[in-house]
């Protein structure tokens, strides 16, 4: 069989550096759309092919994809919890992803893979899959929010005759993750952590999402959603589990809710003087103080997801990661 071509954005990002090697591995050739300002260490030595652009310069965009391209993986999102970022997040997650969609139609690319987040499902403390309202639409988080209305963008296209599966991580754990979970392992290995949140959540190894990812270029149905995660656990057992492959005496404790509330309203409003992205934000804490389980059977079923464990998720995370 001839190799089969991605376009894949956000290739310099934690997911999207997973899902351009799970690419390479099933023999695919890839383009990596980037922005010139992107830092792409997470690219090094691969055999892809990089271009530089902007999803708001059509010009640009429509050189860097080629046409009849197999597949778009718009992995490309800005992630944020701090509310003055929201107005960023509405132009890189719902502008960025309207304007791609329209060059997938006009560059006729045969199918578009959307990386949206299970986050667009709500999180309201119940065990939610893909029959759920999207609570997102309405969220307090602009992240949440933007990841959702782009959704909307991706269904509209469909409508219109694009070829489109969208999928939904639940929390992200594995290898080249330097800023979320690897920078959280390195402060309880500095002894710099002081308790654990006390929310419960739905995590995927980045390998496994990237996988079903893949598979949904032959397997996913148009239009439909796809929740990702499979390993349902509260973060105190995630914080164990780091401490235990950090060679640690588990001894965190979740600090009290109400207390986190507190720290984030005050850093929300510290952040008006500093500029500085706060370290918690109430909007953070719709996730890390949330109750919320994923069901994945779905993407089980039809994507061949398997679940990993916490354990082997992260003990990948710290193995991975470049010297600090
Ligand atoms: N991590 C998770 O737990 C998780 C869970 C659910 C869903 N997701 C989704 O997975 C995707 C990847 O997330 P991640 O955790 O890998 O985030 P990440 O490490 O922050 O990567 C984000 C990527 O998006 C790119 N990007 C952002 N704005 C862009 C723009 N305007 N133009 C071009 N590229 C832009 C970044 O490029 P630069 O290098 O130039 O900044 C980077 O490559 C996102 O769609 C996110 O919503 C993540």
């Amino acid at each position: 069989m001839s190799s089969r071509t991605a376009f894949v954005t956000g290739a310099s990002g934690f997911f999207g550096a997973n899902l351009v090697r799970e690419l390479l591995a099933q023999n695919w050739k890839v383009i990596a759309f980037h922005r010139p300002s992107s830092n792409l260490w997470r690219l090094k030595g691969l055999e892809i092919e990089l271009r530089s652009g902007s999803f708001f310069e059509q010009a640009s965009l429509d050189q860097a994809l080629p046409e009849n391209v197999d597949a778009i993986f718009h992995a490309a999102a800005k992630v944020s919890f701090w509310r003055s970022e929201d107005a960023l997040m509405k132009r890189d997650n719902v502008e960025a992803t309207k304007l791609l969609l329209d060059a997938a139609t006009r560059r006729k690319t045969k199918r578009f893979i959307f990386t949206s987040t299970a986050g667009v499902y709500g999180y309201s403390n119940a065990k939610v899959d893909e029959k759920f309202v999207k609570e997102g639409l309405r969220s307090k988080s602009g992240y949440l929010r933007t990841k959702a209305e782009a959704e909307l963008e991706v269904l509209k296209a469909v409508n219109r005759g694009l070829d489109a599966v969208i999928l939904n991580p639940a929390t992200i754990v594995g290898p080249l993750d330097s800023e979320h979970w690897g920078l959280t392992m390195r402060k309880i290995k500095a002894g710099q952590m002081k308790g654990t949140p006390p929310g419960a959540s739905s995590f995927v190894h980045v390998a496994e999402a990237a996988k079903a990812h893949v598979a949904a270029f032959e397997k996913g149905k148009p239009g439909r959603n796809y929740i990702l995660a499979g390993t349902n656990a509260t973060y105190l057992e995630l914080f164990h589990q780091m401490e235990e492959i950090l060679g640690l005496t588990p001894k965190l404790k979740p600090i009290p809710e109400i207390a986190l509330q507190i720290f984030a309203e005050l850093s929300q409003l510290a952040s008006h003087v500093t500029h500085k992205a706060p370290l918690v934000t109430p909007e953070l804490l719709i996730i890390l103080a949330g109750n919320t389980y994923c069901d994945s059977r779905r993407a089980m079923a039809e994507l061949g997801l398997k679940p990993k464990s916490l354990e082997e998720m992260l003990r990948d995370c710290w193995n991975s990661l470049p010297p600090a």
